[in-house]
């Protein structure tokens, strides 16, 4: 790590190693945060019989490059504990992820665990949600009117903004790993957060939306001066 940043997600990377146990079944997040957790368990735990299931193929490959034992969800079925990162989280452990893509599996993995830990630096930690855009998997047939009736909704939900764009990488659209397509959604602010979710994920083409609701059981927040906090 060598910005404050990265010394806050080291950070909190560091101390969730606190909470692996040898011979856990354990659910492996995406995202910068979650590459630090990887390295690490990879350093200091590769031999401790762990099964490793991770949430996307950027995090498999890591997993395998560091010598973990990677296994696909199929094939553990349940979780003891998932470490992933998140993009925005409330104090009540609601949570935006998806900003890496890896929302649908990394929502998949979460509920197959019995507990999830989220790991993340101390810009990620906020009052209410929603200044990060939400990320909104969605098939692509038809995409053009998942976004209208998307967009529809939006005109009476209890948010700041209501612009929605399809995420691109390059000139391309952006692709996920299960070969849809990502909405983000900028909210400004999100005013009924279980609601939201409830009603977009009833619109036909939604696959999966990045609120992240009753998941989450604990948060270790990273600082700069590389100590943490807790959020439980
Ligand atoms: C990946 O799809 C996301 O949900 C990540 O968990 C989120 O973007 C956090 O990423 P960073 O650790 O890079 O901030």
């Amino acid at each position: 790590p060598t910005t404050p940043a990265e010394r806050a997600k080291f950070a909190a990377a560091r101390r969730a190693l606190d909470y692996v146990e040898p011979g856990m079944r354990l659910g492996l997040g995406t995202g910068s945060t979650a590459v630090f957790l990887v390295r690490l368990l990879g350093e200091r735990m590769a031999d401790r019989d762990l099964l490793c299931v991770p949430t996307s193929s950027r995090t498999a490959a890591l997993a395998t490059e560091c010598g973990l034992n990677v296994r696909a969800l199929e094939d553990v079925d349940a979780l003891d504990l998932t470490i992933d990162g998140a993009d925005e989280f409330d104090p009540g452990l609601t949570l935006i992820k998806g900003g890496g893509g890896s929302l649908l599996q990394e929502k998949i993995v979460a509920a197959a665990s019995a507990r999830m830990v989220v790991i993340a630096d101390e810009s990620k930690a906020v009052s209410r949600l929603g200044a990060f855009p939400l990320p909104v998997e969605v098939v692509r047939f038809g995409w053009r009117s998942t976004m209208r009736h998307i967009e529809r909704l939006l005109a009476t939900e209890d948010v700041d903004g209501r612009g929605v764009r399809r995420r691109t990488a390059g000139d391309e659209p952006f692709v996920t790993d299960e070969g849809h397509f990502i909405l983000d959604l900028d909210l400004g602010r999100i005013g009924d957060a279980p609601g939201l979710a409830r009603r977009l994920d009833s619109l036909p083409g939604v696959v999966e939306t990045g609120l992240f609701l009753g998941l989450a059981d604990a948060a270790i927040v990273g600082r700069e001066d590389g100590g943490v906090d807790f959020v439980e």
